[in-house]
């Protein structure tokens, strides 16, 4: 049998509407166009695929057989487009990920491998607090947000990827630079840095302070990690901060992780999007990709 996709796709039309008008008009094709790409199709198959009695067309069982294939063919191949659509929009897709100021410490390095296996695929990276990370979501202005605490009052898929530990940092001068098992009670009277209102970071740090019974009442204020970085260093005061904000000082010893009991505070990484939104092909592969291998490109520093 030599077929064409087009007699397929007139006869669907014809079988469906039963009417040689009706299909022409729906095809934007005339009749006699029409009624010879059904003959061909007849001729082909060997047998009668339609009967006309009176005004009006039947399908004969050969008939409605083809209808069968006809349409199971031609959702394949809308099925087909779909697909090859969606892998040109992966091939040269463009990407939304907004991220926890904190997550901009190892997300540039997962950007960068993934890049690498889609190298037209372009990314805007917008990096905010918690409280910028919410608003993304609300007003849906992103693809996919990497974060540490999902708000828990929104409709969200929130998938934890990694560790995010949360350590005490002080300079290596400081006296409990070496202590062993310190007491939170024994930080009471220090002074600490923490980041703005609105940052993760802060909400967790006030939570943990709540729970240690500590106070936290005259911090120094800084919102930006890097700034609480150097203060700490220069001898301000301590801190508290994801371990993945700190893998260079560590290595440099230029800070230290102090001994504090009950720390590290353990929590996640988080890949999120609004429950119900359509993720594009490059949003779905990055989201695959950061559950799948950021483990193995992210080193957690071991505290
Ligand atoms: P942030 O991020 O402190 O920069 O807001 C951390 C988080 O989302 O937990």
């Amino acid at each position: 049998m030599n077929i064409t996709f087009r007699q397929l796709k007139i006869f669907e039309a014809v079988a469906r509407q039963l009417s040689f008008t009706r299909a022409a008009a729906e095809l934007h094709l005339t009749q006699p166009a029409v009624s010879m790409q059904v003959k061909q199709l007849e001729q082909e198959a060997g047998v009668p695929l339609l009967e006309q009695l009176g005004k009006r067309i039947h399908l004969t069982e050969a008939g409605a057989e083809m209808h069968r294939y006809a349409r199971a063919i031609s959702t394949l191949l809308t099925e087909a487009e779909q697909v090859f659509g969606e892998m040109k929009g992966l091939k040269r897709g463009r990407l939304n990920i907004t991220v926890a100021s904190t997550a901009n410490y190892f997300v540039p390095r997962l950007w960068a491998t993934f890049r690498v296996r889609h190298p037209d695929v372009t990314v805007s990276l917008d990096v905010t607090n918690r409280a910028g990370l919410i608003r993304a979501l609300a007003e849906n202005q992103t693809d996919l947000v990497i974060m540490g605490q999902p708000p828990e009052d929104m409709d969200l898929v929130a998938e934890s990827f990694m560790p995010n530990p949360l350590v005490v940092i002080a300079p290596p001068t400081h006296p409990l630079a070496s202590a062993k098992n310190i007491s939170p009670q024994r930080l009471q009277g220090e002074t600490f840095l923490m980041r703005e209102p609105g940052s993760g970071t802060r909400s967790l740090t006030e939570r943990v302070f709540a729970e240690k019974g500590l106070d936290a009442s005259t911090p120094i204020e800084m919102s930006s990690t890097e700034a609480i970085k150097q203060g700490v260093e220069a001898g301000l005061g301590l801190a508290l901060l994801s371990v993945h904000t700190l893998e260079m000082e560590l290595a440099l010893q230029r800070l230290v992780v102090l001994d504090v009991e009950g720390f590290p505070v353990l929590r996640d990484w988080y890949i999120v999007h609004r429950a119900g939104k359509r993720l594009s092909a490059v949003a779905q592969a990055f989201r695959d990709f950061i559950l799948q291998e950021t483990t193995a490109i992210v080193h957690v520093p071991q505290v």
